[in-house]
């Protein structure tokens, strides 16, 4: 039986989700349902990420010592204990706090070079390592991304200019732990163009986030976040993912954002990733520069993104780097 059957879902007659390698549709009616935004898994169903265990003697166990450890679907994936999302809030906090102290001071004539200090010093006051600096080569301690630079802008001599749109995105280890957020500035007053991506990219993490709960797959993160973007006359960046996050920077699950209903991996209690939708105005290909890091749009046109850590919870999800959207 094909359960995943263009991303529906079957679900039982008490309209609970009916998920693959469990024998809870043995004798039951099933029909087929859209993934649910708002529906709980319940404590007595099938845990979603296919044991064959109820969700409450699995990953919806109220210890989260009693927790499996990894992903039971994909075991590269390692859950979050309540030590470990202590841990990367903290951490979350003082991105939070660096991100608001550039706020507070950009304005057009500065480089992008001076936020990179500002990072990079605050992050050290703070007992904390920017995760940008020397990962994978990366020459500074942010990446700092204007107008038409998708992401992983590096910081340097460019003036920022009325009008510009900048993403400041920061990355913090703290006490072992990592937190990873981003958002899009306005450099002065924005014209209608640079009005118009920041609002679908804002609103493009927010779609994504009504799909956060589990039963729900990273899939359908994806497609609710491509279905809004596109039917806004944006384009959603391929090349470029959320990723899990917390012990390291760039951990498994990959988090597309675009694809299709019921793809992937099932969302349980204890994943931590990131969802940071690239939206571009024009089209989605993109192009690498010289330097082997800056991704521009390959038609010129604007690109703007926010970017949150998000743990899954029972209830749904918890941002832990949390900023109003
Ligand atoms: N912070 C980026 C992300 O959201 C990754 C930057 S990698 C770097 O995943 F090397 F450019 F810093
Ligand atoms: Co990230
Ligand atoms: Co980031």
């Amino acid at each position: 039986m094909t359960v995943r059957a263009g991303g529906y879902r079957l679900v039982n007659n008490s309209g609970r989700l009916y998920y693959p390698n469990s024998t809870q549709h043995k004798g039951m009616t099933l029909r087929v349902s859209q993934p649910q935004r708002g529906v709980k898994v319940q404590r007595n169903d099938p845990c979603p990420c296919g044991s064959g265990k109820k969700y409450k003697r699995c990953c919806g166990s109220s210890s989260t010592q009693e927790r499996p450890k990894t992903h039971p679907q994909k075991p590269k994936i390692r859950l979050k204990t309540e030590a470990d999302i202590l841990g990367i809030r903290r951490a979350g906090q003082l991105v939070l706090d660096t991100l608001d102290m550039v706020e507070s001071r950009l304005a057009p004539g500065l480089t992008t070079d001076e936020i990179n200090t500002w990072v990079h010093e605050f992050t050290l006051k703070h007992n904390a390592i920017p995760a940008p600096l020397n990962y994978r080569g990366f020459p500074k301690s942010v990446c700092t991304s204007v107008n038409e630079v998708i992401c992983h802008g590096i910081p340097g001599p460019r003036v920022l200019k009325e009008g510009d749109i900048l993403n400041v995105d920061v990355t913090s280890i703290l006490s072992g732990y990592y937190a990873d957020a981003n958002k899009t500035y306005f450099i002065g007053s924005p014209g209608s163009s640079a009005q118009k991506i920041v609002a679908v990219a804002r609103q493009s993490l927010k779609e994504g986030l009504t799909m956060v709960k589990p039963g729900n797959t990273v899939g359908d993160i994806g497609w609710a976040i491509q279905a809004y973007a596109e039917s806004q006359g944006c384009s959603v960046v391929r090349d470029f993912v959320g990723h899990g996050i917390g012990f390291d920077f760039h951990e498994p699950p990959q988090v597309p954002h675009f694809g299709q209903r019921g793809d992937g991996v099932y969302l349980v209690p204890g994943m931590v990733f990131t969802i940071e939708p690239m939206i571009n105005l024009g089209g989605h290909e993109l192009v690498i520069l010289e330097d082997q890091w800056t991704a521009v749009t390959k038609d010129g046109s604007l690109s703007a993104q926010f970017e949150q850590t998000i743990l899954v919870t029972d209830e749904g999800w918890e941002s832990l780097t949390p900023y109003p959207l």
